[in-house]
């Protein structure tokens, strides 16, 4: 189960973002937000961590105008590895390297056409399970 969730700045491209996990039959969970009218989007970011973080969502889409405060935000979680990304290169390199386990994008960066890209590449390319990476992964875990 995919959680997705937007702010303001993000609403337009999360909306064909989940018309696109529709048609390729993904089940997602929207958590909001569900206009362009404004709103925090450190909310909205929480509700997509404690998604995750409980069990009921495995990956996480997040948007907003930048992709950088919502990615910001949701990296203060422990256990969350929220990856920006605005090209294939680095969504398929953060799955392999970091297993990260939300993709932020920015509404006002890439466009639809890309964005979706990067989404199908994000999700459909597994952690590497090198040692090195689970490593420097449980680094980044430690208090
Ligand atoms: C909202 O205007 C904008 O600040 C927000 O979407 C995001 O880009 C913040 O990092």
């Amino acid at each position: 189960m995919i959680a997705v969730a937007c702010d303001h700045g993000g609403y337009v491209l999360k909306k064909e973002i989940l018309k696109h996990l529709e048609e390729r039959g993904l089940e997602y969970k929207d958590f909001g937000c569900d206009s362009e009218e404004a709103v925090d989007y450190p909310i909205y970011a929480r509700k997509v961590t404690t998604a995750i973080k409980s069990g009921e969502c495995d990956r996480g889409i997040l948007i907003c105008g930048t992709g950088i405060g919502i990615s910001i935000a949701a990296n203060k979680v422990k256990g969350i590895r929220a990856a920006l990304c605005t090209d294939c290169f680095t969504a398929e390199a953060t799955r392999q390297h970091n297993d990260a386990n939300i993709l932020a994008l920015g509404g006002r960066v890439v466009g639809p056409g890309l964005a979706l890209k990067i989404v199908d590449t994000f999700l459909d390319t597994p952690f590497s399970n090198a040692e090195r990476h689970k490593r420097r992964i449980d680094l980044i875990e430690q208090e």
